[in-house]
């Protein structure tokens, strides 16, 4: 792997809705520190102070000395962006969904098992209480031998959710 430093050098690609959570993160943890972010839109660059910002990632990769990149871009930016990190050996934490394809995501598992990095995508659902709870009841011994699970999400989105960002509902 490419740095020996104890602590973490994070980068960001994508400074939309969901990077709010990963920079909070990343500025809790006591062992990262966020460098470099990324973003097409150079309004964007107000969200986060005091860190070097890039509206093209490629230029990203290859001016900063990076440990670890949030990939928090549109789902048709995932693997190629992905890509492009674990190829320069940084490590790469992407939002969901893995990949727009199910052969993009295999096409990414063989990129992690050829290479010296991980990616870890990011699924916190399954960190939430009822969660917990399913697995907590799954692994006790009176559960018995599970044969199947149905799952359903009864979230609801309204019509200006898919509206308000030129990606959502498509495969770009
Ligand atoms: N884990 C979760 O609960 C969760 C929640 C929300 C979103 N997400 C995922 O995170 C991803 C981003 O969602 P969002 O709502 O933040 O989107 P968003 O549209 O708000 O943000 C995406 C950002 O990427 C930038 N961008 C687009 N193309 C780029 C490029 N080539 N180079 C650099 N920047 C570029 C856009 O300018 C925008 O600022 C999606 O894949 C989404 O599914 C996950």
């Amino acid at each position: 792997m490419k740095s020996d430093h104890k602590r973490l050098k994070v980068g960001i690609t994508g400074l939309g809705d969901v990077s709010s959570f990963h920079i909070q993160a990343i500025e809790m943890h006591e062992e990262a520190d966020l460098m470099a972010v990324c973003d097409t839109d150079p309004a964007t660059q107000l969200k986060v102070e005091g860190v070097s910002f890039y509206t093209n990632y490629l230029e990203m990769l290859e001016k900063e000395d990076l440990d670890v990149i949030h990939n928090c871009l549109p789902h048709h930016l995932h693997y190629s962006v992905t890509k492009a990190c674990v190829e320069k050996g940084i490590h790469v934490l992407l939002e969901k969904p893995v990949s727009i394809s199910y052969e993009e995501g295999l096409l990414q598992k063989e990129l992690e098992d050829r290479l010296d990095a991980k990616i870890c995508v990011c699924f916190q659902n399954r960190y939430n209480q009822t969660f917990l709870e399913l697995l907590r009841w799954l692994d006790k011994e009176e559960t018995g031998t599970i044969t199947g699970i149905k799952g359903l999400v009864t979230w609801f989105r309204e019509p200006v959710y898919y509206e308000s960002k030129p990606w959502r509902r498509k495969k770009i």
